[in-house]
């Protein structure tokens, strides 16, 4: 049994006090007690302890370990010492925890985020049989080997400063090479390296984007049904939104822009519709932005899933104003969970942000970083995309299929993307469907939270497939098809 020096618990005295110094050691010690840190599985001080670091008399303490046995607060074990008695220790078990008064929080809290709206899914959602939702992947499909591989190369000796090593407010170079070499490339675009910043993903990205340039009294057109998160971001930076209308050519784009500063948008697969922002589009907001004087911020979070034709260049790769913001993921081409992503943008803007990244984190970790510039220099990255791509292409089609012979409406399927976007009939009410499927074993995202304009529509929902193991597919629909059923 383990022994804690006094001189980890406050026990203060005041030799002042009219109250005797054995009652106040009592009582000190069974507020230590109440406050777990002592338990039943460990000793109490000794008596000689307990008067050398208190600077009492072994009387003293003795009698105030006489007057907590007698009150059953300890118990006593031959020739070995004091412990707390197993019934007080029981009974302070079955206490409620004491809560400290708050502090009113709400009032403290520079922003109020209790109206933000998020996509809903359970936390557990990979244990139920048919999970369609976007944003998460099959665990089995991460090219852990390789990847391992790579973590490992990243610590041997001609690695390891790079990974090791306080980066301060800098990025790893061979990340950025790699990078320009073989990722930005392949969406057309040319950056020089101070033009890049690595990211904790591309939430990261626009997180500080949205610090740098937005205030209140600024304004943000997003795509509506759009990105909530892009949309909570920008508003807890207390700056307002102009919604931007979504057809199936994308984001619609007003003739006049001249009251916004910024222009969100998910121009390869919008989301959550997924359509693709036509090329005629891309030069109107290109045009638009020059004339109106705002900066885009160019969400590229999935271009690498397109499954018939070719991936449209980015629009950075068509602009040489220097407004486009590029917003870079690794979250869908390897997993969500590495928190990897990039910014590419004009050096000075890409400066102000390595200062601002620098106070909250300094850098993304430099293993990580290096373990990714290695995967990439492989050709592991490259063989990893292309193998997911093959097998996102299967999923895809088995959900067309699916999709065109359970749901009951018509569903635009996309050429691209993770998702398929549904909409019923205005009074469908997808918000009670999703719930009701829960109960089914399918999860389902109901629209909901990409809508800002009162009053919102609750018969849109979408159904994600990167996670959703191909076997499933036609089954989960098939059971959410009686589910729509029941509604309909
Ligand atoms: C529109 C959009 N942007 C970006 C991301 C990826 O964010 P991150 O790179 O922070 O994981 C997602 C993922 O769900 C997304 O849906």
């Amino acid at each position: 049994m383990t022994k804690k020096p006094v001189s980890q618990v406050l026990i203060a005295l005041d030799p002042g006090s009219t109250e005797p110094l054995y009652k106040q050691l009592s009582k000190a010690l069974v507020g230590a007690i109440e406050q777990g840190h002592f338990n039943t599985a460990e000793l109490l001080p000794s008596s000689r302890t307990l008067a050398n670091d208190l600077g009492l008399s072994r009387n003293t303490v003795n009698l105030a370990l006489q007057m907590l046995l007698s009150d059953g607060y300890i118990t006593s074990i031959p020739r070995v010492g004091h412990t707390v008695n197993p019934d007080f220790q029981a009974h302070l078990n079955d206490q409620p925890r004491p809560r400290s008064e708050s502090l009113g929080w709400e009032r403290r809290l520079a922003t109020d985020t209790s109206d933000f709206g998020h996509i809903w899914k359970p936390a557990n959602w990979s244990t139920y049989p048919y999970p369609f939702i976007a944003g998460q992947v099959e665990t089995d499909m991460f090219p852990s080997k390789s990847w391992g591989r790579a973590m490992r190369s990243a610590l041997i000796p001609e690695h390891a400063g790079a990974s090791l090593h306080d980066l301060v407010d800098r990025d790893d170079p061979l990340l950025i090479e790699m990078l320009r070499r073989h990722v930005l490339r392949g969406r057309g675009i040319t950056a020089k390296p101070e033009e890049i910043l690595i990211t904790l993903g591309s939430q990261h990205g626009l997180g500080l984007v949205a610090a740098a340039l937005l205030g209140s009294g600024s304004m943000v057109a997003i795509e509506e049904p759009g990105y909530p998160d892009a949309r909570h971001m920008v508003r807890s930076r207390g700056a307002a939104i102009r919604a931007l209308p979504v057809d199936d050519q994308g984001a619609v784009i007003p003739s006049d822009l001249s009251d916004v500063d910024m222009v969100f948008v998910t121009p390869s697969h919008q989301y959550p519709t997924n359509a693709t922002l036509s090329i005629g589009r891309r030069q109107a907001l290109l045009s638009q932005a020059s004339r109106d004087d705002f900066v885009i911020i160019e969400d590229d979070y999935d271009s690498e899933f397109r499954y018939l034709g070719q991936s449209t260049p980015a629009m950075k790769s068509i602009e040489n104003s220097g407004r486009v913001i590029y917003l870079g993921s690794f979250s869908k081409f390897l997993a969500p969970g590495l928190r990897l992503g990039f910014v590419v943008a004009e050096p000075p803007l890409i400066e102000h942000l390595r200062d601002l990244r620098r106070y909250q984190l300094r850098h993304p970790p430099g293993l990580l970083q290096r373990a990714l510039a290695l995967f990439i220099e492989s050709g592991d990255y490259n063989r990893s995309v292309r193998r997911i791509r093959k097998i996102y292409k299967e999923k895809w089609a088995a959900m067309s299929a699916a999709v065109e012979t359970h749901i009951p409406w018509p569903v635009p399927i996309p050429t691209g993307g993770l998702s398929i976007w549904v909409t019923g009939p205005p009074d469908f009410d997808a918000t009670t469907m999703a719930e009701l499927a829960i109960d089914q074993g399918v999860v389902v995202e109901a629209g909901e939270p990409c809508f800002v304009t009162q009053p919102i529509p609750r018969n849109h929902f979408k159904l994600g497939y990167a996670s959703t193991p191909l076997p499933a597919i036609e089954p989960g629909l098939a059971m959410l098809a009686r589910v729509i059923d029941r509604l309909n």
